[in-house]
């Protein structure tokens, strides 16, 4: 675990504003967020800035597409007294930190990011060649740091981000963690600590230092985290005195790794927007069953007649997430033995998805007719964002010789 200043990490995660919700983001992402709400002190943004890194030249879509998105969360259960939730382009301080962590970031970094190649080549018809979508990392680096969160719930794609953003940290604190005077202040703070504790310190930071214990640099680190009174400069010198640095200012995060999503797409591959096999948070019942009855299925089952194999039907993974285990066995008999037809063997994942859908959109729709309800709820999670950013950002200008504030 890096060592961070916050006794309950925090936990920050963003999305794209790229559009309405589908089953493959509530079930891959929405429910871990829903859980993690209750677990953490959670910070959840929509990304329009990073919207806008690939959708510069018609960025009509992104308002709406922020509103839709913040909306599907609420609806999906997101709870605004449990997590904050507030738009990226309304906390400014996320460009300066930004602007400020590009000073020390070297050009070779961001380049060699796998996502900087792989979406320029993906996305052929967009012309990315362009300084903010090579920053793109660097900008969620400055979205994770100035909340100095420690956990970062994504998926395996966005990895690379987050091993970028460590190094940075890194870099940011080893170059800018080295006041003057460092030692006299980490040692006036270990006195600090009271007797006890200041003994217990010293002595887990020898037993790191010269051995490598790594659990005495766990019991170090715990017991820092325990002292709520203690300032928090002070802290940050005793983390990075600790490991044998300067100052930790800004800790490294970790990837949350969101469980691999088992949601299929109606035709077997991921549920993506972009190979058009969704169904949408919002679809209504008709439209549900419709791309439903139409979904692929074994090919081998051209006749009613002709037995099938479960294994080879994105329908059967439907049923893997949605259905009880008598229906598994049902579907499983009547499939290889030709015993049930195709369109039989969906109602009961139709019906599932319906019943699944139906309480999401009912608050969806309550939400839409209330635009003022939604929009003040995001003012007020901009408000809390902004409160701990500007103090990561106060401190970065002050570690980095900006102190005229
Ligand atoms: N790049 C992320 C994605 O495409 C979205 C994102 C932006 C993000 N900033 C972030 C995720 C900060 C986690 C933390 O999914
Ligand atoms: Fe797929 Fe069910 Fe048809 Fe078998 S019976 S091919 S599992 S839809």
């Amino acid at each position: 675990m890096a060592a961070n200043v916050n006794m309950h990490p925090r936990v920050l995660s963003g999305m794209r504003a790229t559009g309405r919700l589908h089953l493959g983001h509530y079930h891959g992402v929405l429910k871990n967020w829903l859980k993690l709400q209750h677990e953490y002190e959670c910070y959840f943004f929509a990304a329009d800035w990073h919207a806008l890194t690939t959708h510069y030249e018609d960025p009509s879509q992104i308002e709406e597409n922020v509103w839709d998105m913040v909306i599907d969360w609420l609806a999906a259960g997101v709870n605004p007294g449990a997590a904050k939730i507030f738009i990226q382009s309304q906390v400014p301080e996320h460009a300066e930190l930004h602007l400020l962590l590009s000073m020390i970031t070297p050009l070779g970094w961001l380049e060699r990011v796998p996502t900087y190649k792989d979406q320029q080549e993906k996305l052929k018809e967009k012309d990315l060649s362009t300084y903010g979508f090579l920053g793109y990392p660097l900008l969620q680096s400055a979205d994770i740091l100035i909340y100095k969160a420690g956990l970062v719930p994504v998926g395996d794609d966005q990895v690379a981000h987050i091993e970028i953003t460590r190094e940075i940290a890194r870099r940011f604190n080893h170059l800018y963690g080295r006041e003057a005077g460092f030692e006299e202040k980490a040692e006036a703070a270990i006195t600090r600590l009271g007797k006890k504790n200041a003994q217990l310190y010293r002595n887990v930071r020898k037993r790191y230092q010269e051995a490598g214990d790594h659990e005495a640099l766990d019991t170090g680190r715990a017991l820092l985290e325990e002292q709520h009174t203690m300032s928090l400069g002070d802290k940050e010198r005793l983390f990075g005195y600790l490991e044998g640095g300067g100052r930790i200012i800004l800790p490294e995060p970790q990837p949350l790794l969101t469980p691999a999503s088992k949601m299929p797409g109606l035709d077997g591959q991921k549920m993506s927007k972009s190979y058009g096999n969704v169904v949408s948070l919002r679809d209504d019942k008709e439209t549900v069953e419709r791309k439903m009855r139409t979904m692929p299925t074994d090919p081998a089952r051209v006749r009613r007649t002709d037995a099938g194999d479960p294994d080879k039907c994105p329908v059967w993974q439907f049923h893997l997430l949605y259905s009880a285990q008598d229906v598994k066995a049902w579907v499983q008999s009547g499939c290889r033995s030709a015993g049930i037809g195709c369109l039989e063997c969906k109602r009961p994942v139709i019906d599932a998805v319906v019943q699944e859908l139906a309480p999401i959109q009912e608050r969806a729709q309550s939400l839409a007719d209330d635009m003022k309800t939604v929009q003040s709820i995001v003012a007020d999670g901009c408000m809390a964002a902004r409160d701990v950013a500007s103090e990561t950002l106060a401190e970065v200008r002050q570690a980095m010789g900006l102190k005229y504030r």
